[in-house]
């Protein structure tokens, strides 16, 4: 081998180590920018001689054309399916334990069996065919039989190595899904929102749908993972014992296994590990739509063999779905925080991932106009993970009559202020700021959230009797209340007053960031007030704070920065906040959120570049940020200092070129030290 060919052999195997770490254990070793220098140095040497360039090389995940069609791919064995426990009980880990029970012949009282448990991910099963370790094919399942080929495609995932770590067989054969997470889809979704395009309906038909792209550009830009669960065509590796050691084997060679996944004892140990995973199931960043049930001891599988298509040692026990079908019956208004009216949707109640929804978000005009929904028709309602159930389409069928298409009102349905749309956003909103009853009533309930001023007992029922009765108008108002005049309040029983009272009491002594976010300023999340806390260290810092000095902030940009300065720009806003601190709201002290340590670097911008002797780049950011410097990603004739370590690259160049100071980790240690 010339030197420049072990040269490129040795990034290969550092890049595919590195997007191990990034990829499949979430946990890299190296900064992007350091991954990317790596990439670009092998794409520079495969560039200049282009037989270097192997096809488990990194660089070579997108390749290939647009495909006239999928080609078919006879499967070495067949991809077999699951027998479904439709019974979403504890019987339904019964059935299947007692099924194999007898199937094996065992007496009764024969100890507990072994079963691996792991999760139903709720994705397309790909098989991935290894050969000496270097990923030849994918396919999908099809008919079982035979599927389709979609290699190029599942080159483009990330998470699924080119190449196996380690001693790889002649042919291993790993069987998995591909699946999307809540967050990758919402994002996307999100961003089609702002496109104004189509949304996606949910997230298996989005990652089904990307595999069998036809052009793995648009493949490539679409956010998916994998979990691998199984083993198809194996030769030259000798099989572990048990499933569960067959799927840290998996792992071994760096392919993602799902954490999430127990050996368990007997129908007990199941029924356990399901309600288990039940519990947990909204909070998953995935959707699952069950758990799947192995015999675990290789041996007794082949034992229990086959029944037709579907293996006799395994099953899926089911969930309550997230989506079902029932009938629109009519599109209302709500009005949120910031005035924005959202069509929200009035259904025949169904039962929906774990609950009787009746009302379900249909996010804006737009949104309802590209889904084509009209009063009456039948609707896919979806309510996965804890998030608001929402309309994601509606079911064709002809409309027995005609149904005008819904309008956006030309008023509040609340206050009657006009309602506008910003130029070029996709939002209706109220005018009427906290004239309209309803925004303040969300500005309360925002005010009084757990994350906020955390006001226990103050919820939607109230806070609607307060405003609608004239009690309170403003925030301060609510520091006013009495015994009396709550217990006044229909359905509120003395005890219940006396102890919201004390609840409002108790949230007086407050910490600065929890009080930020609590005013509900546009823009401001949990994040950012927490941000603005440590930045700034007082109240009134903050609301003289210039738009300028809102831009040293960290992670706050321009909008931001403007959002907040017009929100303390308003002086009945300011007055709120004095009123409150009249109140005896107490948020300057017992904090820890702020800061009051000297700032020597307040109003500088600092690039860091290359590797430094001892400090990490995080370690190097959090010294900068604490001494209130703001740490960007790139040179600019703003930036005022660039820390450089070794192998510091173009960042430095630049810096030489605009003329910016550069140092080294000692230049930067007196920097902060003043
Ligand atoms: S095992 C012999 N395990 O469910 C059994 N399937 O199989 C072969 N699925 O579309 C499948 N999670 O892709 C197995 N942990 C898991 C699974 C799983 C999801 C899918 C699979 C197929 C369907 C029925």
């Amino acid at each position: 081998m010339t030197d420049t060919a072990e040269c490129a052999a040795q990034l290969r195997a550092l890049l595919h180590h590195h997007a191990h770490r990034y990829y499949v254990l979430d946990a890299p070793e190296i900064p992007d920018a350091e991954y990317d220098r790596l990439f670009q140095e092998l794409q520079a040497i495969e560039a200049s001689i282009p037989e270097l360039r192997t096809p488990d090389s990194p660089t070579q995940r997108v390749m290939g054309q647009v495909l006239p069609g999928l080609m078919p791919v006879k499967h070495a064995l067949p991809m077999l399916s699951i027998q479904t426990e439709t019974d979403t009980t504890a019987a339904g880990a019964e059935n299947f334990d007692g099924r194999v029970r007898r199937e094996l012949a065992l007496p009764e009282d024969a100890p507990p069996l072994e079963y691996a448990a792991e999760l139903k991910f709720d994705g397309l099963a790909i098989n991935l065919r290894y050969e000496h370790g270097v990923l030849v094919q994918a396919a999908t399942r099809g008919d079982g039989e035979t599927g389709e080929d979609v290699t190029q495609n599942i080159r483009t995932i990330g998470q699924i190595p080119l190449r196996l770590r380690g001693d790889a067989p002649p042919v291993l054969e790993v069987r998995g899904e591909v699946y999307m997470r809540r967050d990758d889809f919402d994002r996307l979704n999100e961003r089609q929102r702002e496109k104004g395009e189509k949304t996606y309906i949910n997230p298996r038909n989005t990652a089904a749908g990307a595999v069998r792209q036809l052009d793995p550009a648009v493949t490539a830009q679409r956010p998916l993972s994998f979990f691998a669960y199984g083993l198809g065509d194996v030769q030259g590796w000798p099989l572990p014992p048990t499933h569960s050691a067959l799927l840290d084997a998996i792992a071994a060679f760096g392919l993602p296994v799902c954490a999430d996944r127990t050996v368990a004892g007997g129908a007990a140990g199941l029924t356990a590990f399901h309600a288990a995973m039940g519990a947990r199931r909204d909070g998953l960043p995935f959707d699952i739509d069950g758990v799947v049930y192995k015999v675990n001891s290789l041996e007794l599988q082949r034992r229990l063999g086959f029944k037709t298509r579907e293996p006799r040692w395994a099953v899926a026990h089911k969930y309550p779905a997230q989506e079902q079908m029932t009938r629109l019956n009519g599109i209302e208004i709500q009005v949120g925080r910031t005035g924005k009216l959202t069509p929200v949707a009035k259904l025949e109640p169904v039962f929906v991932g774990g609950t009787t929804v009746s009302n379900a978000t249909l996010h804006n005009l737009f949104e309802l106009r590209r889904k084509g929904v009209r009063v009456g028709d039948t609707v896919i309602v979806r309510r996965a993970g804890d998030v608001i159930p929402e309309v994601v389409g509606r079911v064709p069928a002809v409309r027995p009559v005609y149904v005008p298409n819904f309008r956006m009102p030309r008023e509040c349905p609340v206050c009657a202020s006009p309602a506008r749309r910003e130029r070029g956003g996709m939002d209706y909103r109220c005018t009427g700021g906290l004239f309209c009853a309803a925004q303040r009533k969300q500005a309360l309930l925002h005010f009084a959230g757990r994350r906020a001023m955390d006001i226990e007992g103050l919820g939607d029922k109230i806070v609607d009797q307060l405003v609608d009765a004239g009690i309170v108008r403003t925030l301060p108002e609510l520091y006013r209340l009495g015994v009396a005049n709550l217990a006044a309040l229909e359905r509120m029983a003395d005890k219940s007053a006396a102890n919201l009272v004390a609840a409002l009491e108790a949230s007086k002594r407050t910490t600065l960031s929890r009080f930020i976010y609590a005013l509900g300023i546009r823009q401001v999340g949990e994040a950012t007030a927490k941000d603005l806390a440590r930045h700034f260290g007082s109240m009134d810092r903050l609301m003289d704070a210039s738009v300028e000095q809102l831009l040293e902030v960290n992670d706050v940009g321009p909008i931001v920065a403007q959002s907040i300065q017009q929100f303390f720009a308003q002086p009945h806003h300011r007055e709120i906040v004095e009123q409150l601190r009249a109140a005896g709201l107490n948020w300057d002290e017992g904090d820890g959120t702020a800061d009051l340590s000297p700032k020597p670097l307040a109003g500088r911008t600092v690039v860091l570049t290359g590797t430094l002797p001892t400090l990490s780049r995080d370690e190097a950011k959090e010294l900068l940020e604490a001494a209130g410097a703001k740490v960007a990603g790139s040179v600019s004739k703003k930036t005022s200092y660039v820390v450089a370590g070794t192998e510091a690259g173009s960042k430095l160049d630049k810096a030489v070129e605009l003329g910016i100071p550069v140092l080294d980790e000692d230049g930067l240690r007196a920097l902060l030290a003043g």
